[in-house]
């Protein structure tokens, strides 16, 4: 059965992150000075089995979802990934139409694992990528990875069919403000999905204020001066990017201003971390605990009950807020649970 939240936003998409480890550093998520060899991660024993994975992923197809967002911190770096992907991929939705499935990755690990995630039935990939150039790449990601690596990890999932690929470009003023051309000129003759997004204050950007965000506008101008745009009209609204095509036809960019212009109106997105925790919103400080219904003993009837009784409770909209309360105090970040944690 549907259900809504207190707001009136049904509950349609699903982030189901399988491990809050990363290889990479980026610096607005997880800067090295925070997550260093000390940083107390998850213990593997903590994390959720693909049993209760799945079983989390049968209670919320129950509920109304319809896409299922794998992410983590790097969810490629959770052994045999493949296997709880080709279970996920066998639910149907409410309306009896294939469960979407698509992942969220940093890419390194790509290139050598498209195929199979392809053939365990993922549908998609959105790859985070920030910069063309090799060295500001290295600089954002703080990881021993060339921008090559990631470059063929997208290869690799256009020529699998994990389409269509999104490309997710985080902009931070000064840092990698000048890569939003060289990033709209790689992509353009591609099908490859290009979006730009708000720096945000969210759990591990440690050194965020208001002047580092570049926002949407500014990002489109900037494209504009090249490249002109024209918006794309009759879009998903419950979606996060307003996107744009190229006015000669050739590719798309997109624009997710989730500072500028927050979108909690139409959010539809629940969150649960690799634990089992259950987040309501990006910004959430505390979870509601699903532990208590992924034993054995508990139905997955029951663990929807559960979910339901925390989705109908619902009336998150901080993004919102945040920005009324920004206004006041522009260089206050707030605390939320960490994003490497949620998964964006
Ligand atoms: P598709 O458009 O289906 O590919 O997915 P999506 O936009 O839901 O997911 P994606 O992983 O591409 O999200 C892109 C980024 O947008 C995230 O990493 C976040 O930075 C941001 N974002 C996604 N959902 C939310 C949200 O609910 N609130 C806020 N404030 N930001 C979000
Ligand atoms: N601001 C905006 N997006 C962020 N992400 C992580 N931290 C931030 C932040 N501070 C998102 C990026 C990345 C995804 C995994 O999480 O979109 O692609
Ligand atoms: Fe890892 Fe993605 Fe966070 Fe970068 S943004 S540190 S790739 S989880
Ligand atoms: Fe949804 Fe929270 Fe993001 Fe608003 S801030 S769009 S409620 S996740």
């Amino acid at each position: 059965m549907n259900i809504v939240d207190e707001l009136g936003r049904p509950l349609r998409d699903l982030r189901l992150s399988v491990i809050d480890r990363c290889n990479f550093r980026c610096t607005y998520c997880m800067p090295r000075e925070v997550f260093d060899a000390h940083y107390p991660f998850m213990p593997s024993s903590d994390r959720l089995s693909f049993d209760q994975l799945h079983k989390i992923a049968r209670a919320f197809a129950s509920l109304g979802v319809e896409k299922i967002r794998i992410t983590g911190g790097e969810p490629l770096l959770r052994r045999g990934i493949e296997r709880l992907i080709e279970r996920i991929a066998t639910l149907t939705t409410l309306s009896g139409k294939p469960m979407e499935i698509a992942l969220t990755t940093n890419a390194s690990l790509l290139a050598a694992k498209a195929r199979s995630l392809r053939d365990a039935g993922l549908g998609r990939v959105t790859v985070s990528l920030d910069a063309v150039d090799d060295a500001v790449f290295r600089r954002m990601s703080d990881a021993d990875v060339p921008v090559s690596q990631v470059l063929g990890g997208i290869e690799a999932a256009c020529a699998v069919g994990l389409a269509p690929v999104k490309v997710n470009a985080v902009i931070e003023r000064g840092v990698n403000d000048d890569q939003i051309l060289p990033l709209v000129r790689l992509f353009k003759h591609t099908h490859v999905a290009l979006r730009f997004i708000e720096y945000m204050d969210v759990g591990g950007a440690s050194d965020w204020s208001s002047a580092k965000v570049f926002t949407a506008q500014q990002a489109r101008h900037t494209i504009e001066s090249e490249f002109p745009l024209v918006a794309i009209t009759g879009q998903d609204p419950s979606g996060t990017a307003v996107n744009y095509r190229h006015a000669d036809g050739i590719g798309e960019v997109g624009f997710i201003a989730s500072v500028s212009a927050p979108f909690c109106g139409s959010c539809s997105r629940a969150r649960v971390s690799a634990d089992g925790q259950l987040y309501t919103c990006l910004f959430s400080t505390h979870g509601t605990d699903l532990q208590p219904w992924l034993s054995d003993t508990a139905s997955v009837e029951q663990l929807a009950d559960a979910v339901r009784g925390r989705w109908t409770r619902r009336n998150d909209r901080y993004s919102e807020l945040r920005s009324a309360r920004r206004a006041q105090e522009p260089r206050k970040a707030y605390p939320t649970v960490r994003m490497s944690l949620v998964g964006g």
